[in-house]
Parts: C-alpha cells; structure tokens; sequence
C-alpha cells in the first residue's frame, strides 16, 4: 500500500463533495442554486483590503515569527478581552492560515492512539475525521432536537471516561446553529470538574448570532478557563475564507510551544501581508461592515425560515447562530444522502446531507447568498417535496 495508515483513516469532506458536484451540473448547463457552501458570500471589509495593500506596498513580505506577528498578536488579546471577556496575553496565542489549521495542529499535538474526544452530534465533519487521522477515537455524543441539538450535563457525563482528552464545544453550531448560553456552559463545565479533559471551543461563528449574546466557553468560569482553548478565525465573521487566518489561544505554555513547534517544521507563519491586514478586521475599523453582514443574514435567515415553514414534510430547527438552516426531511426520507442527491438531479438545489454531520433525516441549507437565489431554491425543493410525497 502507498498511502499511510492514517490518511486511510480520513474520509473527504462531504460538503466541498457535494459543491463539486454543483460545479458539474452548472458546468454542463444546468440551472443549479447552492445552498452548500461553508462562506459568506460578501466580499472583505474595505479597510482589510486597504491594509493587505499598504503591506503589499510596504514590502511585508518576508517570513514571520512562526507564531505570528506581535501586532496582530495584541490586537487578537485586545479582542478577546472587549468581546469575549477574556484575560489573554499575546504570548498565549498563536496565529496560523484558518481555524481549520489550528485546530487540525492542536490535534495533532495533543492526542495519543486511543484517546477520546467528545464531539456533540450532529458536528461538523472536520472534528471526528481529524481525530481519527491523529489515532483518536471520536465519541460521537448524540444530541436531541428538542434540546435544539445542544449537548445536556447528562449526556456529557455518561460519554466521560478517563481516556477523554478533549471534548469538542461549537458554538454557534455549523450544521445547527444553536448557541450555548452560559448556563449551559457552566453546566457542562460542572460535569468536567476534577476531570483532566481540555475543551476546544469553535467561536468562528461568533459574530454572526441572532439571539442572545455570545458566551465563550472559557469566559464562564476559571476551571473552564484553565481547560479551555479558545478557538476563532475571520473566515465568517469578516467574510475572509480565501485569506486562510485563524488563532487559538490557551493559558497553556505547553500547547502553545507545541503547536508552535509542529508549524514551525511544516507551514512556517500564516501570510505575513494577511497578518497585517487581519489586525483591520479586529481592531475596530471593521466592525460596520461585520455588523451589517450579520443584519444582511439575519433577513436571510427570516426569509428562509418563513419560506420553509410553509412546506409540509419539512421542519426547520431555527438557528441561534452561523448561517446555516438545518432542516428535517424525517417525515418523507429517511436517507439524508439519498434525499440531497435527488434534490440536487431533480430540482438543481445543492444541500449537504445531514449524514455528512452525523445526523440521518436532515440536510443543512445555507444562507448564505442573495435572496431572489434563497426565494427560487425553496420553490424549488417546494415543488420537489410535493412530487416526492406523490
Ligand atoms: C465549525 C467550523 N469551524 C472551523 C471552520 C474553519 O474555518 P477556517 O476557514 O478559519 O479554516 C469552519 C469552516 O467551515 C467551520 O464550519
């Protein structure tokens, strides 16, 4: 065999799957709306732009320190004091090219063969396909539409062992959208008290919240602070997927080399001139511009909902959080991925199949586009609901 036992262990992404598959069918001149992708579809605030080229012009182009630059450094800790209440200092942080990348080296440098890490279903497909690549061993924690798919105390602590090493917290949800409060926060944390286990938490949905206000997971309390990495990235706050910048940050020297360490023997610094240019996104000048992205979904997300409710067969969860309608087709299919696929081939509309999510009878929507596209698609899976049930 070529290719390594571990790559063997890691499936491809279901959702950049099904947006091929959307590519090929408008490829070949079929009419196609997507509902599948993971991106804003806003174009970068003005003054991130304008800072990426005063640094192009600057000349910033050269290697970086590997855990990033200290500007961007200060004004990450500056951030997460004003808006998440969070005591960190530049030196607990370190920057790499998207969420995604430092979460798959905090993975890396933290789980052994055979630890456990607790993953609140339905999730997003990256966490259980990253732990299984690093010897893991993901402990899928189903969790209850009627608890609006959050993880309960109860069901944490009958998934808690002494081999869990992370438990996984997403906050707003991608494919959910629900948002934990801090009380369900704290509850959890109660469970995880005297345990060893860290949480990762996933803000990068942060911004975009449509209901109460965002709680970190580590602003609760200071167990949960000491055992928290703290996740985040401007891919969906400030519409940057393309720029590749996410950081985590945690009280622990330890991790921090660590990851710092793994980067530094594989893709050195995040893009010096995106460094830069991420500091326009945090500091302030960008927050017009976010804060009217999240207006712009929240109508979306009203405009879908009130479409969707209106077809029989379908139940849309309500989303807290994120841009994403995770809607239960239960009632005329079970098979998630069969669902999707017909969708897809009959009626031209691209959803990913809640299998992807460890979910069955559900397909996850985005909202993320215009809405004459989010008011033709749902027509569209209106007319092709209506012929399924005939
Ligand atoms: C829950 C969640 N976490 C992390 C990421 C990764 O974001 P980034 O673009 O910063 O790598 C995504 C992107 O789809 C996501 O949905």
């Amino acid at each position: 065999m070529i290719l390594s036992e571990r790559i063997s262990r890691m499936e491809e992404s279901l959702t950049l799957a099904i947006t091929q598959k959307a590519r090929e069918l408008k490829a070949a001149g079929r009419e196609t709306i997507s509902f599948s992708a993971g991106e804003p579809d806003f174009d970068a605030p003005q003054a991130v732009k304008e800072a990426a080229i005063a640094a192009i012009n600057g000349g910033f182009n050269k290697y970086t320190a590997v855990s990033g630059i200290d500007e961007l450094k200060e004004a990450i800790a500056n951030k997460l004091k004003r808006d998440n209440g969070l005591n960190y200092s530049p030196k607990n942080i370190v920057i790499s090219s998207g969420a995604k990348h430092s979460l798959f080296q905090l993975f890396a440098v933290l789980i052994n063969r055979g630890d456990e890490v607790i993953i609140p279903a339905p999730a997003w497909v990256s966490y259980p396909e990253m732990t299984r690549y690093h010897g893991g061993k993901a402990i899928l924690v189903p969790t209850k539409a009627q608890n609006g798919f959050k993880m309960t105390p109860s069901e944490l602590k009958a998934a808690l062992t002494d081999k869990t090493k992370i438990v996984v917290l997403g906050s707003p949800s991608n494919p959910t959208g629900s948002v934990y409060s801090r009380e369900e926060i704290a509850a959890l944390g109660e469970v995880l008290k005297g345990s060893k286990a860290l949480v990762i938490s996933d803000e990068i949905y942060e911004k975009l919240i449509y209901g109460d206000k965002f709680v970190s997971a580590a602003a609760v309390s200071d167990d949960l602070f000491a055992r928290t990495i703290t996740v985040n990235g401007l891919s969906k706050s400030a519409a940057m997927t393309g720029w590749r910048l996410g950081y985590f940050a945690s009280v622990s020297g330890e991790i921090v080399k660590a990851v710092t360490t793994l980067q530094s023997q594989s893709t050195t610094n995040a893009c010096s001139i995106v460094q830069k240019a991420a500091i326009a996104a945090l500091d302030g000048r960008s927050d017009d511009d976010i804060e009217r992205m999240r207006q712009k979904f929240e109508k979306r997300r009203d405009l879908a909902l009130a479409a969707l409710g209106k077809i029989d067969g379908l139940k849309p969860i309500v989303p807290q959080g994120a841009f994403y309608i995770f809607v239960s087709h239960e009632a005329i299919e079970k098979d998630s991925m069969r669902f999707c696929l017909r969708l897809l081939e009959n009626a031209g509309v691209a959803t990913v199949p809640g299998v992807g999510f460890a979910q069955e009878g559900y397909f996850r929507m985005s909202f993320a586009t215009d809405d004459a596209s989010i008011e033709k698609g749902i027509a569209k899976i209106a007319s092709f609901v209506r012929e399924y049930r005939s």
